[in-house]
């Protein structure tokens, strides 16, 4: 055994590995598991007494010198690519990421919410999938109000109580039913309708939601609420006007106009030649909502108004395309990194 020893050792001292696959086969020849070396050992554990003495150092010596070995060319091989380098320049500038940025309608509704946040509205929201109770009934909807046909509203076939809300107000109910007045918040959130789409239409869009109900609120505070709101979005100069209308949520009832901000009431394209622009639907919140969530009208009392958030985008960009805020088109959305 001795002899082996020696003449392994000889052989080893006379290599020379230099690459990766020369040292792996080094290891595997000598010291892996059925390596040259192990077997050795498990030859030397057979020897008498005696005998494993004499060949116990030699072969521990024998196996130091190959794992000295293996080990000083593995960080030979370490340095060398070290020296190379990664398969990289480190002084290039980098690529530039692409960052997103926000959607035009995100950047206004964070506009709208900031503006009311400081007039003491807190931010709610509600579900998009509604049942009939939120969207219409509590809301003084009558059982053949049209906006209940199939052609206006998306049914849910499988539950015909279950819907797409049509609009935002289905949350002044899922507020007024869980919390006490006084009740000041404004509900952003997305509406569906089944309308063709078009550039003026689209079968889903965006609203805001405003609700205050408390002792004594009036139409009084309805109107310089919105007047406030109208001068911090659209420039200290600018003018509303309210029309009467009809929702059956609200007694009464007015849509909100601003005056045209492109053209400060001259007439241009945006307005259509009218000075003005329709913003929101409002009102005082109708006795029966009141009542249907439990508040009492003869105690409390509300206003309410609902803000389409692609139409005062539109208005604030100059976007005449409703299409363009769902396409996803990066030559669209990019045009607004820098706008808040
Ligand atoms: N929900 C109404 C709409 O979608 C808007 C509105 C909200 C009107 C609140 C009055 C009060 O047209």
């Amino acid at each position: 055994m001795l002899e082996i020893i020696d003449q392994t050792k000889s052989e080893i001292l006379s290599i020379q590995a230099g690459s990766h696959e020369q040292v792996e086969a080094f290891r595997i020849k000598y010291l892996s598991r059925k390596g040259i070396i192990p077997q050795l050992f498990d030859q030397l554990k057979e020897l008498p007494p005696e005998q494993k003495k004499n060949v116990g150092k030699p072969l521990n010596e024998l196996k130091q010198l190959a794992e000295a070995k293996l080990k000083e060319w593995t960080a030979e091989l370490g340095n060398r690519m070290a020296d190379v380098g990664p398969d990289m320049d480190l002084t290039l500038p980098p690529v530039p990421d692409k960052i997103g940025s926000r959607h035009p309608l995100n950047l206004t509704r964070y506009l709208i919410i900031s503006i009311f946040e400081r007039l003491g509205f807190n931010v709610a929201d509600g579900p998009e999938i509604e049942d009939d109770w939120h969207n219409f009934t509590a809301l003084n909807f009558p059982e053949n109000h049209p906006a209940r046909e199939m052609q206006d509203t998306f049914f849910i076939a499988r539950n015909p109580d279950m819907l797409l809300r049509t609009h935002t107000s289905n949350v002044q109910i899922r507020l007024m039913e869980k919390q006490k007045p006084p009740i000041r918040a404004i509900m952003p959130g997305r509406v569906y309708r089944n309308e063709a789409i078009s550039a003026r239409a689209h079968c889903f869009f965006h609203q805001v939601e405003g609700l205050y109900v408390d002792r004594t609120v009036s139409f009084a505070d309805l109107k310089q609420t919105l007047y406030h709101f109208a001068k911090e979005m659209f420039g200290k100069n600018t003018k509303i006007r309210l029309r009467p209308s009809f929702f059956p949520f609200t007694e009464p009832s007015a849509e909100i106009d601003v005056s045209c901000f492109i053209c400060h009431g001259k007439g241009c394209n945006i307005c259509k030649y009218s000075g003005w622009v329709e913003i929101a639907g409002s009102g005082m919140v109708h006795p029966n909502v009141l009542r249907n969530c439990g508040i009492d009208p003869e105690e409390y009392t509300g206003f309410a108004f609902g803000m389409g958030i692609e139409r005062v985008t539109m208005l604030r960009y100059g976007i005449n395309d409703l299409r363009l805020f769902s396409e996803n088109d990066i030559r669209f959305l990019k045009q607004f990194k820098k706008v808040l």
